[in-house]
């Protein structure tokens, strides 16, 4: 993958922007990159804090040709991107890197990275997939709301931390992984990984469908990325992160 960065200093949100710059025919491997967003976007309609001069804001443009229900998959595979290269940029054993699925990055038990996939379709067939990471990098304080839920590398290993590097570490290893799950359309390639990481293994959490809430017990990703939870009857199920969300029963994680 060759990538071709567009960098904004203030932007609205980089997943709009490379949406725009989509229907304008841009290639797969740009990415729009931007020091400041005024609506950057968070998962269910939540607003992303972005001020200027210290974290990451990013979005990577793909035009996959698989079928569109594989596309999920890739917002798993950015996480497990994140989190292997800040496990390798920072590795502690204090205070290690994980994931609470599908796909926030988490330290301490707050959370230090989040992604938005976003697919455009054509017909049945899929035209974009957007992939917008958000890293608190050298965000010192949090507004009060957020203050409990999230953290940053700085206040996480004290000492400031090079944008450009994290991201070009991050668009490398990307690649990287794409190219493999291009070929094999699944994720048996990182699931071990993945779940080594999850800090919901192992763990009681409460599943949140539109319909009903229950208790179980969670397990780890199979190969499609579902989170298979067993349930207090034993038995087992398998939750779709489109549909349903995780949380812990003691809190955020
Ligand atoms: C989440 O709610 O966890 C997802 C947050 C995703 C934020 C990133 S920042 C770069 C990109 N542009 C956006 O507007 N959102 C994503």
């Amino acid at each position: 993958m060759n990538w071709d960065i567009a960098f904004y200093e203030e932007i609205d949100s980089t997943n709009l922007e490379i949406r725009r710059k989509s229907i304008d025919g841009a290639r797969q491997g740009l990415v729009v990159l931007a020091d400041k967003q005024n609506e950057g976007k968070g998962r269910r309609g939540r607003v992303w804090e972005s001020p200027a001069g210290e974290n990451l804001y990013f979005s990577i443009l793909l035009r996959p040709k698989f079928a569109p229900e594989k596309a999920p998959m890739l917002t798993i595979l950015m996480a497990h991107t994140v989190a292997r290269v800040l496990e390798k940029m920072f590795y502690s054993e204090m205070e290690p890197i994980q994931i609470k699925w599908p796909n926030d990055v988490i330290i301490s038990n707050k959370k230090v990275c989040g992604i938005l996939t976003e697919m455009n379709l054509n017909g049945c067939q899929i035209e974009d997939v957007i992939i917008g990471v958000g890293i608190n990098v050298n965000r010192m304080t949090f507004s009060e709301e957020l203050e409990d839920k999230a953290t940053s590398l700085r206040l996480e290993f004290k000492e400031e931390v090079e944008r450009e590097v994290l991201l070009s570490q991050i668009l490398c290893e990307f690649a990287e992984q794409y190219e493999t799950f291009v070929e094999i359309q699944d994720l048996s390639f990182v699931k071990e990984a993945y779940n080594k990481m999850l800090v919901n293994q192992n763990r009681e959490v409460m599943v949140l469908e539109p319909s009903r809430e229950y208790q179980a017990q969670a397990l780890g990703i199979n190969e499609i990325g579902k989170l298979l939870v067993k349930k207090e009857d034993g038995s087992i199920d398998t939750v779709y992160a489109g549909e349903v969300s995780v949380r812990g029963v003691y809190g955020y994680v």
